[in-house]
């Protein structure tokens, strides 16, 4: 039988068709517009993810016995906003996850409702990109569009109502809405009423290995599908990477290198840290999870090579970086402000470091280590906790850059385990797709059998040694120009 994996994502959907074995028959591609109406906001139409998924899904299944698909999921862009009236039409354009406008609902949520009684009703306290604080954005500023919601759904959730008519989300991607009771897997009736929204506004929870309904008859002619093809609940992008590299059970690593860049850790236990700085979700294997998110990864260098340099060729910028350790050049790539772990909507992009020597070199080389220094961050944060990290998988468009992948092995002093594929979240969902229709009994079989470790990066002591002083310097940057942020805003 053949499978669907739909990563809903910033930039474009992408698409990724199955075999029952785990063997990837074809991939594609399609892309949408991204809007910045104001600085730091950030919105999409759910229109064009839908209409781009269906054009996609056309081109995807152009030389395959349709018949043989058996199952589609997905790995959905996070905490984005979508809300319909009563007719099911969308009423504004998504608020997405990288958006910085709810400063004020942020301060309202965890200074007078307060962090303690958020993480005890969450797990989690307010950041400017999650869901909850974006309802309240909606309520102060919008009150003509909140009175007219009826329904509150994810990104993928929007997709999966308009292909099957049920109204569903996972836990792992309903824990990013901070509208979630994480431990208990169940909707916070308290976050709903400092929300002022109801339960019945919001979707009913699945795993995300759990079946949710199938794909609509009237669909299904369109697509030339049979009558049952079945539709997982699917998961947020982080924990269907998770999924697709292998990242299940106890005690794994994943790093995204994409438009964000995350550090996902999993476990078989629930746990948050005293501060909140990571955020402790619920996992798409049944688990738990904790990650740290950063708002611009490889966004950021694209911003720098493609905007600002003015090329694409990424290979002739990036081909004369070799004196890994000794940049003494320094990029903070919070272009968006950030997320983990200095929670700042407000922090922006900066440059550090250079004297009259400076090449473009120096400064395309810092560009890349600005982001993996960004990910140690949070990594430290999880090391405090005692977590032991050795290895870690690797996915996102930044795998594919060896530099990168050498950056994080020795500024993190850890293996690296490169897969043979880094599809991470499409694959992901085309493997929760398959253990909802019994191809695999459970999401950590469906790894085992599926996700195969190409080669290993591992640490080299002198660089680490190096690394591990310019992190010190790194670290001292973002506290010196937190206040000159906050004046800049
Ligand atoms: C995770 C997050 C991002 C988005 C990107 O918390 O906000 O990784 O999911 O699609």
């Amino acid at each position: 039988m053949l499978y669907i994996g739909i990563d809903l994502g910033t930039s474009a959907v992408k698409l990724l068709l199955m075999d029952g074995d785990g063997k990837i028959i074809n991939i594609v591609s399609k892309e949408y517009p991204l809007y910045f109406p104001k600085p730091g906001w950030s919105e999409q139409n759910p229109i064009d993810w839908y209409s781009q998924s269906i054009t996609g899904i056309k081109e995807l299944l152009a030389d395959v016995d349709k018949s043989q698909v058996a199952g589609i999921s997905f790995g959905g862009q996070m905490h984005g906003l979508v809300i319909l009236d009563e007719a099911d039409e969308v009423i504004r354009p998504a608020i997405l996850w990288n958006d910085g406008r709810t400063t004020v609902e942020c301060e309202y949520l965890n200074e007078e409702i307060g962090r303690d009684k958020l993480s005890g009703y969450t797990a989690n306290i307010a950041f400017a990109g999650f869901t909850a604080p974006k309802i309240l954005w909606v309520k102060n500023n919008e009150p003509e569009n909140f009175k007219r919601i009826r329904k509150i759904m994810l990104p993928k959730d929007y997709l999966a109502y308009r292909l099957t008519g049920v109204f569903s989300s996972d836990v792992s991607d309903a824990s990013g809405m901070l509208l979630l009771d994480v431990e208990n897997r169940k909707w916070s009736q308290e976050m709903c009423d400092i929300c002022g929204i109801t339960v019945e506004m919001l979707p009913k929870l699945y795993e995300s290995y759990e079946m949710t309904g199938c794909v609509s008859a009237a669909l299904a002619a369109e697509l030339g599908l049979g009558p049952d093809v079945k539709v997982a609940a699917g998961a947020g992008d982080n924990a269907a990477a998770a999924v697709g590299t292998g990242t299940v059970g106890d005690g794994m690593c994943n790093i995204s290198i994409g438009t964000s860049g995350t550090i996902f850790i999993s476990s078989r236990n629930f746990g948050v840290d005293k501060f909140n700085a990571l955020h402790a979700f619920a996992h798409a294997d049944g688990n738990y999870h904790l990650m740290g998110c950063m708002l611009s990864a490889a966004s950021a260098n694209k911003w720098w090579i493609e905007d600002i340099i003015g090329t694409t060729d990424y290979y002739t910028e990036e081909k004369e970086i070799n004196d890994l350790g000794d940049n003494r050049v320094f990029f903070l790539p919070y272009l968006m402000g950030e997320r983990s772990p200095h929670n700042n909507p407000d922090a922006r992009g900066v440059f550090i470091g250079m004297t009259m020597d400076t090449t473009k070199t120096d400064m395309n080389q810092a560009a890349l280590e600005g982001v993996i220094f960004g990910l140690r961050d949070s990594f430290e944060v999880a090391k405090s906790l005692g977590i032991n990290i050795e290895r870690t998988k690797v996915c996102g468009g930044g795998a594919k850059s060896a530099l990168w992948l050498k950056m994080i092995a020795n500024i993190m002093n850890i293996k690296v385990d490169v897969l043979e594929n880094e599809e991470g979240p499409a694959l992901g969902g085309a493997m929760l797709a398959a253990v909802a229709c019994g191809e695999y009994p459970d999401v950590v079989a469906a790894s085992a059998k599926i996700v195969k470790i190409k080669e290993t990066v591992n640490p080299d002591p002198e660089l680490v040694a190096k690394y591990k002083a310019r992190y010190q310097q790194f670290k001292s940057i973002y506290p010196a120009l937190k206040p000159v942020f906050d004046i800049l805003k």
